[in-house]
């Protein structure tokens, strides 16, 4: 294979510079890590699941006019993408209590929400992700209140298109992040959506059996990660259903 210069590796996914100025090639790797990478496996497929179903979600963003990072999808495990300056934050949205909104709340998982919660995360892996309020993300310096009003925007449009096609093949969107990236036009910025939207980052539950099909397969033992996002991914219509 011809080398790349990388320019960015994470817990699951490698970014290399891309063929042309302002685009990024991104890898997704098969590493598995939750619990701020103190469980951690190589799940055999994810990576290939994963760059499927991110083209799938970014895609149908960019379609219904949700502008992303994605432009195309170049081979099994890689995608072109536009190169962003990554706000450090991470945007989470829940329609359902689970996770961490249940055990700092005491909510029982998989009470319906009176309306999707946005919250924010500074992206720390030393700190742990510590949620933070819009007053910090002012105060140091993190996103303006533009960008924050754009934020939730943008986390809602997500949360109504993906809520909606998983609905459709019978699967609750519980929660998710995404995270968020600038891209300046001239003197004008934008942000998209960036990073991953796949089953590592939300969480899906079938809605007939209440199945998880996410990655708290993985964090609680629950079974093979690899046949839940293959699941996924067949209703979806992403792989061939004998695949
Ligand atoms: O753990 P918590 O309940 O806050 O997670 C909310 C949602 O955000 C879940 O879908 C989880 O998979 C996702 N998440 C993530 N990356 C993190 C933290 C949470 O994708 N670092």
């Amino acid at each position: 294979a011809p080398r790349r210069t990388k320019v960015y590796e994470g817990k699951a996914k490698i970014l290399y510079e891309g063929p042309e100025p302002g685009t990024l090639i991104q890898y997704f790797k098969d590493d598995a890590t939750a619990f701020n990478a103190q469980k951690k496996d190589v799940i055999e497929g994810k990576g290939v699941l994963n760059n499927r179903l991110s083209e799938f979600f970014m895609s149908g963003l960019n379609a219904i006019g949700v502008p992303t990072h994605f432009i195309r999808r170049l081979n099994m495990r890689e995608q072109l993408i536009r190169s962003v300056e990554m706000i450090p934050l991470e945007v989470v949205v829940r329609n359902y209590a689970a996770g961490s909104i249940s055990k700092r709340l005491g909510i029982e998982e998989g009470t319906a929400l009176p309306r999707p919660i946005v919250e924010f995360y500074y992206k720390d892996d030393a700190l742990g992700d510590p949620m933070v309020s819009e007053e910090h993300i002012i105060a140091f310096g993190w996103a303006s209140q533009q960008d924050l009003d754009d934020m939730v925007a943008l986390g809602l449009r997500v949360n109504d298109f993906m809520s909606g096609v998983m609905m459709g093949v019978g699967i609750r969107l519980v929660d998710f992040k995404i995270e968020i990236g600038r891209i300046w036009e001239n003197d004008y910025q934008r942000l998209v959506v960036a990073d991953e939207i796949s089953p590592d980052s939300c969480r899906l539950w079938d809605i007939e059996t209440g199945r998880k099909l996410d990655k708290d397969v993985f964090r609680r033992d629950l079974g093979n990660l690899a046949d839940a996002y293959t699941e996924v991914a067949r209703r979806l219509g992403v792989l061939p259903r004998n695949a």
